[in-house]
């Protein structure tokens, strides 16, 4: 787990060009879900291509706390699960780290069983509300024995005889939320329901299909979906793909376009829809993206972008983009630092509860390093100054997020000026080797 205690600051100094072909890391989202229905299916599954990060490593850990087998055979993670409704009660509580992904999941997986389980994570994963999965949870029968504060980790959870199935409208568009619902329906009697208004990511529903549940999805005219789910069936252990980490992606992708005469190549992203809104923006941006060899792999949609150095314009991006590329905002913002004219981003409200507040946490970045910003409750504009003149000479504080370093490493590839970060080493958690690749390329961090 990253302490400050262990914090290594990085410097990132301007780049003369980027070039070359270079694989990220896989997607966050897929791995932690692949490992949670391994671990339960019953059966072997075969997981190629895991993202082996620090948050991605505490879900492992957790599933074999409860009785999942895990091993590695080369490329491979093999999982023998222990059969949906059969987990075994911890010994011990479970350590997250900085994962609300693995921490949140985990509580709908094992919240629905009838034993004691315990949640633990770093001081960035102790400040997120946990109440927005509490809530359905405690509907469906489940005991918030302890809590710190409101709805705050360390929590344990103690789950009724048998839990009650429920129809839960997502107040917060959240893939998460939905997800703990609809893991925690597996272990529930009956129809589980969740309606979300708006798209979330959508892999839960995707790899739940994928390992033989009872899943049905309706969409409504207006985007509405109610995704429902029939408790106490069968899993069966599959093979799973993982795509390459849009996510990741996005942090060579944007510096190839800010930094002059780049080209670089992103082979196998996922091209998930629920994932794509920061490509679609860099686009209209003037961004120069292409996107070959789209194929399908293992239910998603991926392909390679190939991207070039391009003249960036200042756009608006609409609130209701904000789910498909809710992680990419401090990129985003990197990206607009470097566009002709202002960027104004909208309906980011979620910003405020990730791994940091990831609003202030720009805003406070980009005024460090001399970018005109703006900061709404619920929105971010942002000045451009195409040529990076003047830009830079900060440091940033990454209160633990791994996105707020790794966005302003790319600013420093950039700017005029060298950008530090005060900790590198929460980049861990998602982009193991991120500065080896993007030195790789041709960036200068150390
Ligand atoms: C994730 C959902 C998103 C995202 C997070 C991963 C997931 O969180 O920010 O990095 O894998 O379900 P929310 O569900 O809180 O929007």
């Amino acid at each position: 787990m990253n302490s400050l205690l262990q914090a290594k600051p990085l410097s990132s100094h301007t780049a003369k060009s980027l070039s070359g072909v270079c694989r990220v890391p896989g997607d966050k989202s897929i791995s932690h879900r692949a490992l949670m229905l391994g671990g339960l299916a019953s059966g072997e599954t075969r997981i190629s291509g895991l993202l082996e990060g620090e948050d991605v490593i505490n879900t492992l850990k957790t599933m074999q706390m409860v009785g999942a087998l895990a091993r590695k055979d080369g490329d491979y993670w093999v999982m023998h699960g222990t059969g949906n409704g059969l987990m075994l009660a911890p010994d011990e509580a479970f350590e997250f780290g900085n994962s609300g992904t693995g921490c949140r999941l985990c509580m709908g997986l094992f919240g629905a069983y009838d034993f004691k389980t315990i949640y633990k994570g770093d001081a960035s994963l102790s400040s997120r509300p946990m109440n927005r999965v509490l809530n359905p949870l405690r509907e469906m029968g489940v005991q918030v024995l302890e809590e710190e504060g409101e709805g705050r980790l360390p929590i344990t959870l103690q789950g009724p005889w048998q839990t009650a199935p429920i129809e839960y409208v997502v107040p917060v568009p959240s893939a998460q939320v939905k997800s703990a619902i609809l893991f925690a329906g597996l272990n529930t009697p009956g129809i589980t329901t969740v309606v979300e208004p708006h798209l979330t990511r959508d892999h839960t529903e995707k790899m739940l299909k994928g390992f033989g549940a009872e899943l049905e999805v309706e969409t409504a005219k207006d985007g509405t979906r109610r995704i429902s789910v029939e408790g106490q069936g069968k899993l069966v252990g599959q093979d799973v793909t993982v795509p390459a980490d849009p996510s990741s992606a996005a942090f060579p992708l944007v510096a190839a376009l800010i930094v002059e005469g780049s080209e670089i190549t992103l082979p196998d992203v996922m091209l998930n829809e629920a994932r794509v809104g920061l490509i679609t923006t860099l686009m209209e941006m003037g961004g120069d993206i292409e996107i070959t060899n789209k194929c399908n792999s293992g239910g998603e949609e991926i392909g390679d972008l190939i991207v070039k150095s391009s003249e960036l314009k200042g756009i608006t991006v609409p609130a209701e983009r904000a789910a498909s590329m809710i992680d990419e905002y401090p990129v985003l913002a990197i990206a607009a630092s470097f566009a002709k004219g202002e960027t104004n981003m909208l309906g980011l409200h979620e910003l405020r509860v990730k791994e940091s507040d990831r609003l202030a946490a720009v805003a406070r970045g980009l005024e460090a390093n001399s970018v005109p910003c703006e900061e709404g409750e619920d929105w971010l504009k942002v000045q451009g100054r195409p040529d990076g003149k003047g830009l830079g000479g900060g440091t940033v504080t990454t209160h633990l997020d791994h996105r707020i370093a790794m966005s302003f490493l790319v600013m420093g590839m950039a700017s005029e000026k060298p950008v530090t970060v005060d900790d590198g080493s929460v980049m861990e958690t998602s982009f193991p080797g991120f500065v080896s690749l993007m030195n790789r390329l041709g960036g200068d961090v150390r």
